[in-house]
């Protein structure tokens, strides 16, 4: 699978723009701010339908305009798919595929499964745990329609079981019927969630142990621990047995949104105990591994959008990662970097066939080519 051509309007800095990609690796260039970044974006939505770093689809708007359209050609066995993403502030988002408009957006995640690979990965390591299950749903959402919709049904029922126990706590009563009907679905979708990430992290951590040996060129262990209280209660019966904390809290203190996925290195937590390099490898093979088990289980190459990746890495590394992306055979890559030069002489060198967009101020402002001699 691979992106054909992209095409926006007052997307962020562009106010118009059309791009033809190369089906492998694809490199955008240009000085700090000038939009590299954005294009990824915008690529990003064409595959999730929302931005990788903005939740707020006006604000992807052109400063002073009113819209935003993204649209981009997915080459899929065969087959081209035109997708159509049009934002208009105060309205709702229009999503089309082949110009049939989705009813729901869940219908479209999965289909053009992509990558990203961003300095922003950081906050996985850094931030609460909230992030972590975020990397988790985003996986299993690409592959089991019926997770997100659980997910979707969960947040729901946590929020009005939320809103409940703060009700009842204002108003000094307590009625246990109409808590009882959102333990219910809690527990109902809570279930399955925990049953699904369970499976998901018991195939995906070989795959990551895999490639974090790879890309550190070391043998140390890595292990990525699942820690859910579900994994020792019954959920219905721990939601009763929680209620007067809830009460007194009032949130609720049990359930799938407590889920922790724990990185260790060397048996101890990554955060505390792993060193810059160490943190950084894990990052990416984080990433990698899940380019790899989308792959197995979609049967599709997903896109890879690596955004600054010298940040990251060495560039010793990031030949490396480069080298793998080839070998595997892993589908086309997009990739921004400061330095034109940096990033060609690495493409030569794996021999990777090439496209260079050169960036300034939200246009392209030069184009060159390299095929394989
Ligand atoms: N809604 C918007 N309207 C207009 N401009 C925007 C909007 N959102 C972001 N921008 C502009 O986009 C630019 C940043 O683009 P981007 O993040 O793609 O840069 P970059 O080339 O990746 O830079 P860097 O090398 O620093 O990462 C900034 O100048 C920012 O002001
Ligand atoms: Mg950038």
């Amino acid at each position: 699978m691979f992106l054909k051509n992209l095409s926006l309007v007052n997307f962020k800095n562009y106010r118009e723009a059309e791009f033809e990609f190369h089906d492998k690796v694809n490199c955008f260039v240009g000085n700090n701010g000038e939009g590299k970044t954005n294009i990824l974006d915008a690529i990003y939505y064409l595959s999730f339908c929302k931005s990788f770093f903005n939740p707020s689809d006006s604000q992807n708007v052109l400063h002073d305009e009113s819209f935003f359209l993204v649209q981009g050609e997915f080459e899929k066995e065969g087959e081209t798919d035109k997708i159509y993403c049009g934002v208009k502030k105060g309205q709702q988002k229009i999503f089309k595929k082949n110009k049939a408009e989705y009813d729901r957006l869940a219908d479209h995640i999965g289909g053009y499964p992509l990558v990203m690979i961003s300095p922003s990965d950081s906050i996985l390591i850094y931030e609460g745990s909230e992030e972590r299950r975020k990397f988790i749903d985003g996986i299993i959402s690409q592959y089991d329609k019926e997770y997100l919709d659980h997910l979707i049904q969960y947040n729901k029922a946590l929020a009005q079981r939320n809103a409940l126990l703060k009700l009842f706590f204002k108003e000094r009563r307590f009625d246990a019927e109409s808590l009882e009907i959102w333990n219910e679905q809690l527990s109902n979708h809570g279930k399955y969630i925990f049953e699904k990430r369970a499976a998901f992290i018991k195939s995906f951590e070989p795959i990551f142990q895999e490639y974090f040996q790879i890309i550190s060129g070391k043998k140390e262990t890595v292990e990525l621990e699942y820690q859910s209280q579900l994994a020792a209660i019954d959920f219905i019966e721990a939601l009763q047995n929680s209620v007067d904390e809830d009460l007194r809290k009032q949130f609720s203190t049990v359930g799938v949104h407590k889920d922790e996925l724990q990185f260790n290195i060397g048996g101890h937590p990554l955060k505390k105990f792993g060193s810059q390099g160490q943190q950084k490898s894990y990052l990416i093979a984080l990433k990698v591994a899940q380019m790899e088990f989308l792959k197995q289980i979609k049967k599709v190459n997903p896109i890879l959008l690596l955004d600054d990746i010298f940040d990251k890495l060495d560039e010793n590394r990031v030949m490396h990662l480069l080298d793998l992306v080839n070998s595997r055979k892993f589908g086309q890559i997009f990739i921004t970097d400061t330095h034109p030069e940096r990033i060609e002489q690495l493409l030569r060198t794996v021999k990777g066939e090439h496209k260079m967009f050169e960036i300034e101020k939200g246009s392209v402002k030069r184009v060159w080519h390299e095929e394989k001699k």
